[in-house]
């Protein structure tokens, strides 16, 4: 939000306090205890506080208010949860109640209604859709099938970066890694890459960006229709690029008019989600059956290809950059590497259960640069008293997952800084028991891609590493290597990583 017009928001919120106070004498009937926080505005409640990196703002302010905190955004009561023993309450002890979301303006546009999986409320429809995806595309046997896929996209890259090494180039490592984890994922979920014209990218940074930042329109809803922040407008505009390319490919898949049939091993999801269209989502139910069409099919994927694409891609970028900044562990990690592959030879996914040092690397990555901060916001379904504080029913539940990463407490005075070693002899795993650490959510809405997400990031890094030794360009010292964090519904480099490789096998 521009900073004029924060001022704006804030002299209006100061006006209507006066108002507010006088019409209302007694505006403290309610006297069930919210958990504390910083005083709201009338209208625009706390927003104001937010700033440009919100996950960081919170961070600061739960240090003053609690890891139980309440805040207004706008109308919308919204707790904030800042510590592992918190979460626990959260996402475990009282799952079922804030198992839902939100609804939101992103959502209305991006997935049609909500019609696709992350963003739509919790009930029988979410459900059944979350059973496809993990059926279809995300189980642990899916991941597996996709092995061939990720093993021939890395030898291209491994190719591409021997070309660069040679020739002595930088590397756009951002692009690059954006561009494999694409192809990968356009693999496993359409069966196919796709035409040199579709550029999901753009677009998709665009849609994670909105559906991050905070709308005002989903929080002063009198002010959606002014549309102050213009994010109807950029929503409308990505949605109706997302959605065409998704017509453009079933439009395919139903004329049969294209040989998009490439060989391989498995079933690929858009041609299951599309054998769906017009039939009954439970055909089983005798009541009016709800026939799957067109919106729902896109919604679906609009979620699959927003949900991987980005946050694969984040999550190896900064694990890439704290290795840069530390080259004693890029050093240990390229000793492991090599103690399991030599080398003379890639290596292969049926190494990586081997790689317990860059198992550390990539937790102690998440700990510090969880790829979704707030995770995605959870909404409760009724009123509740959770450690003794009233959470009314409808609150936004944000989990600060970057701030539980930086807890003294549970990461001793040097939580701020890159340690792998510190999991060396601990129990901790970042699979969603354990509450110090949850870069995938947890509970019913935890992320059900984590095996798919988990698989592709511990190659690329474990190839890129193994294959390469890498130097900043233009004498850039570690230390000196910028970290500046872009927010949205995900956390990526404000600006792309440089490298230059050198190539380290001997074959
Ligand atoms: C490193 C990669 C990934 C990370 C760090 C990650 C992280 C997350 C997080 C934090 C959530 C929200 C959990 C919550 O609200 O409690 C989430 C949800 C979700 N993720 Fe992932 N994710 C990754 C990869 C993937 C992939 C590859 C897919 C595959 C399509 C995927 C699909 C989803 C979906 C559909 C949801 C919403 C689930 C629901 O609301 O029921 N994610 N993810």
């Amino acid at each position: 939000m521009s900073s004029t017009l924060a001022l704006l928001l804030v002299l209006l919120g100061t006006l209507c306090s006066f108002i507010y106070f006088f019409r209302t004498p007694n505006h403290h009937k309610d006297r069930r205890k919210l958990p504390p926080g910083p005083a709201p505005f009338p209208i625009i409640g706390n927003l104001y506080m937010l700033g440009k990196l919100p996950h960081q703002s919170l961070h600061h302010l739960a240090k003053t208010h609690g890891p139980i905190m309440s805040i207004k955004l706008g109308y919308v009561p919204t707790i904030v949860v800042s510590s592992p023993e918190a979460a626990e309450l959260f996402l475990r002890v009282h799952d079922v109640v804030f198992a839902s979301r939100p609804k939101v303006q992103s959502a209305e546009y991006l997935t049609c209604g909500a019609k696709g999986l992350g963003f739509t409320e919790y009930g029988s429809y979410w459900r059944t859709v979350r059973k496809w995806c993990v059926l279809h595309l995300l189980s642990a046997s899916k991941v597996e099938c996709f092995a061939p896929v990720r093993k021939a996209e890395m030898g291209s890259l491994v190719e591409l970066v021997r070309k660069k090494a040679a020739a002595g180039e930088t590397l756009n490592l951002s692009q690059q890694i954006g561009q494999i984890i694409e192809a990968i994922m356009s693999k496993v979920i359409f069966g196919r890459c796709m035409d040199a014209e579709i550029e999901f990218k753009p677009l998709i940074e665009d849609a994670m960006y909105l559906a991050g930042v905070f709308n005002l329109s989903d929080y002063v809803p009198f002010l959606a229709p002014f549309d102050l922040q213009g994010i109807k407008r950029r929503l409308k505009r990505t949605s109706n690029g997302l959605h065409a390319i998704f017509d453009k490919l079933i439009d395919e898949h139903e004329r049969g008019s294209k040989n998009i049939e490439e060989k391989k091993s498995y079933t690929d999801f858009f041609h299951v989600m599309v054998s769906l269209l017009n039939t009954p989502i439970n055909p089983n139910k005798e009541e009016q059956p709800y026939i799957i069409g067109r919106e729902n099919i896109k919604a679906i994927l609009s979620d699959m290809v927003a949900a991987s694409f980005e946050t694969t891609a984040t999550a190896i970028e900064w694990t890439f950059s704290e290795l840069l900044r530390h080259p004693r562990v890029m050093a240990s990690l390229q000793q492991e590497l090599e103690s399991v592959a030599g080398r003379n030879r890639m290596i292969e996914e049926s190494d990586l259960p081997k790689l317990t040092y860059l198992d550390m690397v990539i937790k102690e990555s998440f700990r510090l640069h969880p790829v979704a901060p707030l995770l995605v916001p959870h909404q409760s379904t009724q009123d509740i008293t959770v450690n003794g504080y009233f959470i009314p029913k409808k609150s936004r539940i944000l989990v600060n997952a970057w701030s539980i990463g930086r807890d003294h407490k549970v990461w001793s005075d040097n939580a701020e800084e890159f340690f792998p070693e510190r999991f060396e002899d601990s129990n901790i795993d970042l699979r969603g028991h354990d509450f110090q650490l949850i870069p995938f959510g947890t509970g019913r809405r935890g992320c059900p891609g984590m095996q798919l997400g988990l698989t592709t990031t511990r190659l690329i890094i474990a190839q890129l590493v193994h294959c390469f030794a890498w130097e900043l360009p233009d004498g850039i010292s570690p230390e000196e290597l910028d970290m500046t964090e872009k927010f949205g519904l995900t956390l990526p480099r404000a600006n792309n990583l440089l490298a230059m490789p050198t190539y380290r096998l001997v074959a």
